[in-house]
């Protein structure tokens, strides 16, 4: 896989990258989450998943992987498996996330009452998670984010984290935020604006933007364009547009979603990849893929070289950002 500048960034890094959400820890929202990791969940046995599909990666040429703090032992898998296979600074690069602590203690449910995960995004997390973040990821953390930023957790307002983000900027790690929600644009837009000592803080941002969510498109090519690397996550809108999904309200879009697939002798899932790949506005498309089958798949999305009247039957595609969000948010744990 060829090698692109991430922003403005003077990095490089691959067109695909890999997410380590659902390869770390037991439970996740993705559909049918927990049989994609195989029954035996136990921390050696997902160590094991996660080191069969990081080779699979690998092989297939991607060098960017994306984790967080609140990912299980997401970090700490890669770390691992960096270590083992040799693979030294310069050949990969690595981004990271602070604001979430898993909580879950390796369970795929939590009892009413606890979470899975809980926000906190003060200066108290950001010392203690970035210390933690080394110790897993040692010399190989070129990127760290705060996990779903929002305007309402006031943390772009706060002066003490944006500076230590910006001390540790000074560094040598790129800074960034990831953003999710109806609001993601206001989010954005702030975010490119925040200035440190007269320098822009932020260098990168992860957002979602699918076919189905297409709302944060704009405020998207403004990072861009102000050289802000841009991740998006979520490319098949957690298993949505993936055969995984069965939902009969969805069928007449699978359908013609199917139908472009045919055109171009790939699955559904990479259509969707390659829609999002050929906005201009983005760098890396994460693939959440935990099954082998499934990131093969979604690579495929690299061979289409798009024509013009198959991104216009996708087009139309969108929901409101209400209603893609309301339904993502009744995504379960599992
Ligand atoms: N706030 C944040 O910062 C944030 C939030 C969400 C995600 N992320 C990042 O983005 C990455 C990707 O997001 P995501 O995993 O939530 O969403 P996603 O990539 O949209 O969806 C992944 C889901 O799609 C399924 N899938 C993919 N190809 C398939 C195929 N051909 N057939 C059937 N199912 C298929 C996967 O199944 P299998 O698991 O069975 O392969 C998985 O369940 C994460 O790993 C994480 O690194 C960040």
């Amino acid at each position: 896989m060829d090698l692109y500048e991430f922003g403005d960034n003077e990095i490089y890094v691959t067109k695909i990258g890999l997410g380590m959400a659902a390869l770390g820890r037991p439970g996740y929202i993705n559909l049918g989450h927990d049989s994609d990791v195989g029954k035996d969940k136990s921390v050696a046995a997902m160590q094991q998943h996660a080191n069969k599909i990081l080779d699979l990666a690998w092989q297939k040429g991607i060098r960017y992987f994306d984790t967080a703090r609140s990912y299980g032992k997401g970090e700490q898998f890669l770390g691992d498996w960096m270590l083992a296979n040799k693979v030294s600074e310069p050949e990969i690069n690595v981004g990271s996330k602070w604001g979430y602590t898993y909580t879950a203690d390796w369970r795929t449910q939590v009892d009413e009452g606890e979470k899975h995960e809980v926000k906190e995004h003060s200066l108290d997390v950001l010392n203690r998670q970035i210390k933690e973040s080394h110790a897993a990821l040692p010399g190989h953390l070129d990127l760290y984010q705060i996990h779903s930023a929002t305007l309402e957790s006031g943390v772009l307002e706060n002066r003490p984290v944006l500076e230590q983000l910006a001390e540790l900027r000074s560094q040598g790690i790129l800074m960034g935020l990831s953003v999710s929600g109806v609001n993601q644009a206001a989010v954005i837009e702030k975010a490119i604006s925040i200035e440190i000592n007269g320098s822009r803080l932020f260098d990168s941002v992860q957002a979602t933007w699918n076919l189905l969510d297409q709302s944060a498109g704009t405020a998207l090519q403004a990072a861009s364009d102000a050289g802000l690397g841009v991740i998006i996550k979520e490319a098949v809108a957690n298993g949505r547009l993936t055969p995984a999904n069965k939902n009969h309200k969805f069928m007449g879009k699978m359908l013609k979603l199917q139908a472009v697939a045919d055109r171009y002798g790939v699955g559904v899932d990479a259509v969707a990849l390659a829609a999002v790949m050929a906005q201009p506005f983005v760098d890396i498309t994460l693939s959440g893929a935990a099954q082998a089958e499934h990131l093969v798949s979604n690579l495929a999305a690299l061979t289409i070289e798009w024509e013009s009247e198959p991104l216009t039957i996708l087009s139309d595609f969108a929901e409101t950002p209400e209603e893609y969000w309301a339904t993502r948010s009744q995504l379960s744990w599992n």
